[in-house]
């Protein structure tokens, strides 16, 4: 099959797609995003799509597919890559394509997303190589990292380079590679403005931003005087988001089994690595997002805050430390003493002592708990019932008991007041949490067991009984494609028409579109469907998975079901138009 796109043909054939499948293990894959554990014939894992502290996310090896059963997300590893990474039925491809090493033959179409994406990091990798080339020949950029500390090991290690004292050097050699000035504007190596482009980077050393793919997506570009900004970062393009990634957990992935350390900057990672630290990371020139914690989520389950040792550091790690909680991390709070930050903490003091200070960091509560004294005079009764009211609510939301009582009697000893007396104020916030929380699950259940709220088959809700039979028949055929053949020379054949909520039709009817083709993988539908609507496909499959669905009678009974809803429906609006009419004629007669 040929994947068609609005506008004109895309080329990946249908062996292609077989042979990226074959080549990327669902297992394998998830792996990367989520810790699996093997249960039984299949693993289990906490669902990414859905925030839960009990694994429902299902991973069946067997048929290379996956279900949560919290909240329905069901695929296969095209649908997963599509969710997580956000992209595309042909970016996930071509994302997994990358993964294995499969070449897709390109296209020389453009203006496509996915195209221009692979084309902004192919000229980012070159640019990034030419920077390195410029900074072997410029003196003074060197001798600037060297003034860093730097070894040359690490220079290299992290790729660095130099943009050049104009910035238009790699301009003039992107253009001898052949790259047009749009294209390198689209990765945002040029700025554009009234008097026509520039060059983004003037007079920096140059830090590659590298995903975990090993892409480089953007840059970081520092001025080597007191100039400002300090920092100037690729602003956002197809191949960069800030947000969704890292600086160097390239590297710090394959090192973080037992933590990860959360920096606020460049230079303190590049320090930490080269110290022995090489499970460090640092956002990109914003604050931290919920997206980056469930990243860090997929690779550790420990994170250590290693913030500048400022007010804004303090402030900043507070509210990460709530953000990485939340994503179900345990945090630590590094405290930083008679230094601004970790790379001038490590230079001054060396590296045993960043390990004394690693094995020293503060749970986040006890973080917590010294920003909150140093916050309210708690020698005054106004200033100690502020303090223990906020400490109250933080002990408040933790779930766990040990620790809620752990916590409690510090708070106590701190405040010197009576564990007593804190006590009833949390079990008020303990059971307010619990009244919030209870209230949504219900309403959720209730919701769904209505119908409510399927934005996927939104007929769902009036249809019930309809929808349930054509998910079972639209299962059945997915697991048993021979049971579509069949309906079709049965008499009378099951026909679109038979279907009656629109979104099963549209899936029938694309089903029998796809064997007619010779295809019996229901991915390949991913064309057609978004991801949402793919993983409503794969649940009904994977609903059927398991049940004595094969047999004839399930399936002619599914058929006969919705026949004579059919007719009921019909029936229904017969009654209705008559009633209409009567009325009509009633009203007449009165005239
Ligand atoms: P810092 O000002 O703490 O810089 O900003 P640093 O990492 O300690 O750098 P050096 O040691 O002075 O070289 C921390 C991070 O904030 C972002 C950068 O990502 C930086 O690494 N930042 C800072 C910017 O994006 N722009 C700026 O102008 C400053
Ligand atoms: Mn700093």
């Amino acid at each position: 099959m040929i994947i068609r796109k609005e506008g004109g043909l895309k080329l990946i054939p249908d062996n292609i797609i077989e042979e990226i499948k074959a080549k990327n293990d669902i297992a394998d894959v998830i792996s990367a995003y989520v810790t699996l554990k093997r249960s039984g014939s299949h693993m289990q894992g906490l669902c990414p799509f859905h925030s839960e502290k009990t694994p429902s996310f299902t991973v069946f090896t067997g048929t290379q597919s996956f279900y949560c059963f919290g909240c329905a997300a069901a695929g296969d590893v095209v649908t997963f890559v599509r969710r997580i990474e956000n992209l595309d039925y042909p970016e996930a491809l071509r994302f997994l394509a990358a993964r294995c090493g499969v070449k897709i033959p390109e296209d020389n179409e453009n203006g496509n997303y996915g195209i221009r994406k692979s084309r902004i990091l192919e000229l980012n990798r070159e640019a990034a190589r030419f920077f390195r080339t410029l900074l072997l020949s410029s003196d003074e950029a060197k001798a600037y990292l060297i003034k860093r500390g730097l070894r040359r090991e690490t220079v290299n290690r992290f790729g660095l380079g130099y943009s050049g004292k104009r910035g238009y050097e790699v301009a003039d050699h992107l253009k001898k590679l052949g790259y047009t000035e749009e294209e390198m504007h689209g990765a945002m190596l040029l700025g554009k403005s009234d008097r026509g482009m520039f060059p983004y980077f003037r007079n920096r050393v140059m830090f590659p931003i590298i995903d975990t793919a090993g892409q480089v997506i953007g840059f970081g570009g520092r001025v080597m005087d007191n100039s400002n900004p300090k920092y100037l970062n690729t602003p956002e393009t197809p191949a960069f988001n800030k947000g969704r990634n890292l600086f160097a957990l390239n590297f710090a992935r394959t090192e973080c089994q037992k933590e990860l350390i959360l920096c606020e900057g460049y230079m303190d990672v590049i320090s930490m690595h080269a110290a022995g630290f090489r499970n460090a990371v640092a956002t990109l020139g914003t604050s931290l997002t919920q997206e980056q914690a469930r990243l860090m989520k997929r690779y550790t389950e420990k994170v250590v805050i290693a913030y500048d040792n400022d007010g804004a550091g303090r402030a900043a790690a507070d509210r990460a430390s709530r953000l990485l909680g939340d994503a179900g991390l345990e945090v630590r709070i590094l405290r930083i003493k008679d230094a601004k930050d970790p790379d001038e903490y490590i230079k001054t003091f060396g590296q045993d002592a960043f390990r004394r200070l690693l094995s020293e960091s503060e749970t986040k509560f006890d973080f917590m708990l010294r920003n909150v004294l140093t916050k309210y005079d708690i020698n005054t009764d106004s200033g100690k019932i502020r303090a223990a009211s906020e400490l109250c609510e933080q002990i408040g939301g933790i779930y766990s008991a040990v620790e809620r009582e752990l916590y409690t009697e510090k708070t106590a000893a701190a405040l010197g007041l009576s564990k007593e007396s804190l006590e009833s104020e949390i079990k008020k916030q303990v059971r307010k949490r619990n009244t919030a929380e209870s209230g949504n699950f219900e309403k959720r259940l209730r919701n769904k067991a209505l119908g409510i709220g399927d934005r996927i088959n939104p007929e769902h809700a009036a249809n019930p009984r309809a929808a349930a039979a054509e998910e079972a028949l639209l299962g059945i055929m997915m697991l048993h494609p021979e049971r579509l053949s069949q309906t079709l020379g049965s008499d009378p054949p099951l026909k679109d028409e038979d279907f009656i909520t629109t979104f099963n039709r549209r899936v029938f009817t694309a089903l029998k579109k796809l064997y007619s083709e010779g295809t019996t993988d229901v991915g390949a539908l991913g064309a057609e469907f978004s991801c949402e609507e793919m993983s409503r496909i794969y649940e009904m499959q994977l609903k059927r998975e398991g049940l004595d669905s094969a047999s004839d009678e399930v399936f002619y009974d599914n058929i006969t079901a919705l026949r004579s809803l059919h007719a009921e429906e019909e029936k229904d609006i017969e009654k209705l138009i008559s009633a209409k009419l009567a009325g009509q004629s009633a009203k007449k007669e009165k005239e």
